[in-house]
């Protein structure tokens, strides 16, 4: 194949050395990622998404929300190795609890393995399957609403993620999504990326919903260019 039939390049603005150097600046000064927080990092590889885990300082930033917040019940939709889900656990507490649900059993031993070695596996649930139909179960177990949800599973399923957690949830609670800028793809309306359809399709819900109050950040760093999706549910 040529040049002019190779795939376009999925980031334009490629990650420079100074988002890297950034980004540790930050994790060895402002944050603490442990050694247990290191080695999920890695176990990442032997998922079915190496990488995909949120950076240092992004895991870092869901803990606070979940702080600021005083939030004790947070689900999350999307587990691979439980580097985030271990940032959450921390941040509840003891008297915490974190629902995880991932689709791959194998991620989900990988995770909960993370989780024993963290010693924060009494307070984090792992579902195993697909999220939507666990969070079905959820509701109609009438489980008590989370207090914060982090939408970081496959991105086409968005807006069911997003009807899901609110029904999981109550007016106060907090809904984070994950990968919405994807190198400023989400600006493509025409774009042919599922993904894409995914979080367009997710904004205009949230935009369609008077109950949400919402921003968005770009992100830069060692994940490249991307960002967050902050919602509150008034
Ligand atoms: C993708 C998903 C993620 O959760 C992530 O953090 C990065 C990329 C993806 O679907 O491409
Ligand atoms: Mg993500």
């Amino acid at each position: 194949m040529d040049d002019s039939e190779s795939p376009a390049p999925t980031n334009r603005y490629p990650a420079s050395d100074e988002w890297h150097a950034v980004d540790r600046y930050f994790a060895s000064t402002l944050l603490e990622e442990d050694g247990v927080l290191t080695e999920a990092r890695r176990s990442g590889a032997v998922t079915t998404m190496p990488n995909a885990e949120v950076a240092a300082n992004q895991g870092a930033f869901l803990s606070l929300l979940v702080k600021i917040a005083d939030a004790e019940r947070v689900l999350e939709f999307g587990t691979l190795a439980g580097y985030s889900t271990i940032w959450f656990a921390r941040a509840v507490g003891e008297n915490g609890h974190v629902v995880t649900l991932e689709i791959e059993p194998d991620n989900a031993a990988v995770a909960e393995s993370n989780f024993r070695t963290a010693g924060v596996a009494d307070r984090i649930e792992t579902i195993i399957g697909p999220a939507a139909e666990s969070a079905a179960q959820l509701m109609s177990d009438c489980v008590e609403p989370f207090d914060l949800v982090f939408i970081d599973a496959d991105k086409p399923n968005n807006p069911v993620y997003l009807a899901a957690a609110l029904d999981l949830t109550r007016p106060g609670s907090v809904i984070v999504i994950d990968n919405v800028v994807r190198d400023g793809a989400v600006v493509d309306s025409d774009s042919a990326d599922p993904r894409v359809h995914g979080v367009r399709r997710v904004v205009e819900e949230i935009v369609a919903n008077p109950e949400l109050e919402a921003t968005a950040l770009q992100t830069v760093g060692e994940k490249g260019w991307d960002g967050l999706i902050i919602a509150f549910r008034r």
